[in-house]
């Protein structure tokens, strides 16, 4: 088993150097277990006193066909058995799952030293490009996110949200009367068309945004499951998306030479690429810019469309009981200042803000997160179980688990955005106990920018409409890479209020 280009090897390969972020769906777990099971056969499972147990073979054979369904069920059914803390082994990898607040703090909180994401992320390297984010060394890194963090400060914000409120009432004035729409198509348009503007800029949103939306789209349909094992396996898609990353630093260099000759400055997160400087002085370069760019593009997308979604969702399939208190709070908004909607308005919406992050807990769009332990570490359970982890494990926690546990959230598969809300709030009690965005060290940092997107989408939403669901609340679909509503589910009726709420 040792050495040779084996499936194995291929895959530990593809789980060191590895987006931004990953989720491992059913696919994946797919071919996980078919080697965990032909290594279980060929080894037997570890032995280590103080190591986390490793999920035995037999039940899981037996459950096999449970456990196809993916890592939500894996987890569904080792935790009873085996706790907080478990390894399953693949091949010579080891990936053990932290569940729950107590014993996944040490994944947030720890230095890149010690849980370092380039191993498992590093297979974003053919779509966001060379030169950026998991294509470089440490130092170069850190810079890098500093320059994220500055293109999504709260005076940039300030800016973007002026032009989200613009693109969402353009783009709802567009709806009839009344209709049926499929709630998860409308919103990823709207957000690309806002992402194109607050990110990409005025050139490719006024005069290239359908070529650059269809790029983007070659990009995106590039990252399929099997890219997160062979990134650069010669499949049509790759072949695809390789073009398009080609083709957008053409249109990209176009356009960033000609800001840097005009001296122009835009309000965009380009602008801040383009006039970011490495502590040396030195500036990204054009393609640098592109990969950042596609980075952010890529770490806002999905996760903001699938949470937008499931906003609305929840609260008109729980409308009775969510509906009234979101209505009122606009009413009074409105009260207090008219039709206007800014960053500081938006922020004073708390009832709309727990409707959103309640759909947050319950349908996490990054259902994994990943590291590698650069070095052993301690954890203890809630129950006083101490293990080691060793180094060289992969680390998985789950935001979708960890959300739907009892000892943390009440009801928890019951929508109550106001468990929320102070002074008892549930997700208070321990640190990591919400988990959407992350958290600690490499908590997302769009947080605020995605807040802003979906509170502007929903209280426009609110104001002018009345909605109804057309079938039942859809499944989540744990094939996508980012795991949102199953789409056909995502039909809603709409009818525009007679009078707009508030006047
Ligand atoms: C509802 C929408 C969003 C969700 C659920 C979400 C979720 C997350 C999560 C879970 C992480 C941590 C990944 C990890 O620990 O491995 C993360 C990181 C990140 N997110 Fe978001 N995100 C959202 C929107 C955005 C937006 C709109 C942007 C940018 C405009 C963004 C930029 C980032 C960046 C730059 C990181 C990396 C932070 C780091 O590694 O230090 N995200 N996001
Ligand atoms: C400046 O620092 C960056 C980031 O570490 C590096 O990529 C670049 O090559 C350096 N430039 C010079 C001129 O040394």
């Amino acid at each position: 088993m040792a050495g040779g280009p084996t499936l194995a090897n291929e895959i530990a390969r593809a789980m060191r150097d590895s987006p931004l972020y990953v989720t491992i769906p059913a696919v994946m777990m797919t071919i996980i277990l078919a080697i965990f099971i032909l290594d279980q056969l060929s080894h037997g499972p570890l032995k280590g006193r103080r190591s986390p147990p490793v999920i035995s073979v037999a039940p899981v054979w037996g459950g096999m066909v449970a456990f196809l369904a993916g890592p939500m069920r894996l987890m569904r059914e080792a935790m009873p058995k085996y706790g907080e803390v478990f390894t399953v082994p693949v091949f010579h990898k080891r990936i053990t799952f932290l569940i729950g607040p107590k014993v996944s703090e040490h994944f947030f909180k720890a230095k890149d030293t010690e849980m370092s994401q380039k191993e498992v992320y590093e297979f974003n390297v053919p779509t966001f490009g060379k030169g950026v984010v998991f294509d470089v060394d440490h130092t170069t890194r850190a810079e890098q996110f500093r320059f994220f963090a500055d293109s999504l400060k709260s005076n940039r914000l300030r800016m973007y949200v002026g032009m989200m409120v613009k693109e969402a009432e353009d783009f709802f004035a567009k709806w009839g009367d009344e209709g049926e729409v499929n709630l998860l198509d409308e919103l990823s348009e709207l957000i690309v068309l806002t992402a194109s503007r607050c990110l990409l800029g005025r050139e490719i949103r006024e005069t290239l945004y359908s070529e650059v939306t269809e790029l983007v789209h070659d990009l995106d349909k590039g990252m399929v499951p099997l890219s997160v094992f062979f990134p650069y396996a010669p499949i049509e898609a790759h072949r695809k998306r390789d073009k398009a990353r080609k083709k957008l630093a053409q249109i990209f260099d176009k356009v960033i030479q000609a800001r840097r000759e005009s001296g122009a400055s835009e309000p965009d997160v380009l602008q801040t690429f383009i006039d970011a400087r490495y502590k040396n002085g030195s500036k990204l370069s054009n393609d640098q810019v592109l990969g950042m760019l596609i980075a952010v593009l890529f770490a806002g997308q999905h996760t903001s469309s699938i949470t937008s979604t499931w906003t609305g969702l929840l609260s008109i399939a729980n409308k009775e009981r969510v509906f009234p208190a979101l209505e009122e709070e606009q009413r009074k908004i409105i009260k207090a200042h008219g039709n206007e909607l800014d960053f500081d308005i938006l922020a004073k919406m708390d009832e709309l803000h727990f409707a959103v992050k309640e759909a947050l807990r319950m349908h996490p769009p990054l259902i994994m997160l990943l590291r590698y332990a650069q070095s052993a570490f301690e954890v203890e359970t809630t129950e006083g179980k101490k293990y080691t982890v060793p180094k060289g494990h992969i680390v998985a926690t789950s935001p979708a688990f960890a959300h739907r546990l009892d000892s943390v959230y009440s009801e928890p598969d019951t929508y109550k955005p106001g468990r929320f809300r102070e002074p008892n709030a549930e997700d208070k009690a321990a640190f990591a106990s919400f988990i959407g965005f992350g958290g600690g060290r490499h908590g997302c940092m769009g947080e605020t920018f995605a807040y802003m997107q979906i509170k502007t989408i929903w209280s426009i939403l609110i104001r002018n409409f009345e909605f109804d669901m057309v079938g039942d609340l859809p499944e989540p679909d744990y094939e996508g890479m980012v795991v949102g509503p199953k789409h056909a589910g995502c039909r809603i009726k709409y009818k525009r209020r007679a009078k707009p709420l508030g006047k």
